[in-house]
Parts: C-alpha cells; sequence; structure tokens
C-alpha cells in the first residue's frame, strides 16, 4: 500500500518543516516522473484553504500550485468573489505532477491520479490542516472533493453549498465548486466562469 505516512516529520508540525520532508517524499510512484513536490503555499494564518486536484506542468516547473494557466483563472475569480488570493492557502489533493508524455520532449499531458495515489498522498493534506487550522476549505473539483469526502463526491451535487464534516478529525467547513481547469475547457466559458465565482461568493460570505 502506498502512503506518506512515514515521510511526515514527528514533533511541533510547522510549514516549512512539511514542505521540506514533503521534498522528498517517495510514499507512492508518482515522484518518480515528477520533477519536484509541490507543497501548498500561503501563510499558516490563513483563514481560506483552497485544495486542487494536483500540481499541472507549469506547477511542477516552477514549484508552487496554481501558477499556470487555472491558477490565474482562479486568482481572478477569487477576487472577483472578494476573497484576497494573497491571504489563501492553496494546495492540492496530490503533491506531484502526473502525466502522460508521448516522447520525450513532447507535450506533457495531464492524468488524473488514482484513489491509491491521492491515498497515499493525504497524510500530507491532514498535515496542511492541522497547522492552518483554516475556518473553511474551498473544494476545487472531483478529486479535490473525492479526496476530502470520500470516493461517492459528486460536484454538480453539493457546489456551492456550505458543507459541515469531520476531516481527518476536525469538524471543518467545506464550500465545493468546480475546479478552474474544467472552466477553461468549458463549451460556454462565461457561463462556467460565472458559476464558479457565485460558488466563491458563497465561501466569501462565510468569512465575512
Ligand atoms: N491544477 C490543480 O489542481 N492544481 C494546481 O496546482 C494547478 C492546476
Amino acid at each position: 500500500q502506498y502512503t506518506a505516512a512515514p515521510f511526515i516529520p514527528e514533533g511541533p508540525l510547522t510549514l516549512p518543516a512539511l514542505r521540506e520532508a514533503a521534498a522528498g517524499c517517495e510514499g507512492c510512484p508518482l515522484h518518480r516522473n515528477a520533477t519536484r513536490t509541490v507543497f501548498g503555499a500561503g501563510k499558516a494564518t490563513a483563514r481560506v484553504m483552497l485544495v486542487g486536484e494536483q500540481p499541472g506542468d507549469q506547477e511542477d516547473r516552477q514549484g508552487k500550485p496554481f501558477v499556470g494557466p487555472a491558477g490565474r483563472l482562479l486568482d481572478r475569480a477569487l477576487e472577483e468573489a472578494g476573497l484576497d488570493p494573497t491571504d489563501a492557502y492553496v494546495t492540492n489533493a496530490v503533491k506531484h505532477f502526473k502525466f502522460t508524455q508521448a516522447e520525450p520532449r513532447k507535450r506533457r499531458i495531464h492524468k488524473a491520479p488514482t484513489l491509491r495515489e491521492m491515498t497515499a498522498c493525504a497524510p500530507w493534506l491532514a498535515a496542511e490542516l492541522t497547522v492552518v487550522e483554516p475556518e473553511l476549505i474551498v473544494v476545487l473539483g472531483a478529486t479535490a472533493g473525492k479526496a476530502l469526502l470520500g470516493s461517492s463526491f459528486k460536484v454538480t451535487e453539493v457546489r456551492g453549498t456550505v458543507l459541515e464534516r469531520e476531516i481527518h478529525g476536525h469538524p471543518e467547513r467545506l464550500v465545493p465548486t468546480v475546479h478552474p481547469s474544467s472552466v477553461l475547457r468549458s463549451d460556454d466559458r462565461e457561463a462556467a466562469y460565472r458559476g464558479l465565482v457565485g460558488d466563491l461568493e458563497v465561501a466569501a460570505r462565510v468569512l465575512s
């Protein structure tokens, strides 16, 4: 069974200690092909934690979550909803980029992580929740939803609502929404974008 558990540092958890330990994580096979671990980013004092799926190509190159096209769209949507992107802790359910590549130097195509890989990586997300203790978790898309709320999670059923659940032993409030990449892929991008902003406005109201 794959798990990151043996890589979690002992003693009082801090974000720098977690980030350093996660850089060496070999808890599942994804570390073999990815360039580096992309750990969460933001302050330990952040009131809101945003959870995506896994780093993309740009994130894998730069070592920071949500710095590519989906991240730019997310920042814009957060601002429009009245949430300050610099006051959010941003992370992913899976911390290594999973991709297929037809040939070396060809484009790396994102591949969805499996439940085993999500489960293996969960101790990192649990540790981030322990340190940050966010007032609210914004769940970005189906993978993050399954990682946090279980495999029966359906984003269409619960998006834009406030859920109260026990997550890794902590009572948490969560607002699920679509993944910003799905907005970029949508046939009606404007409508999809408005939907994302509307859900994030629900999150902003919880925090106000
Ligand atoms: N998509 C994600 O889910 N996470 C990122 O960090 C970037 C793109």
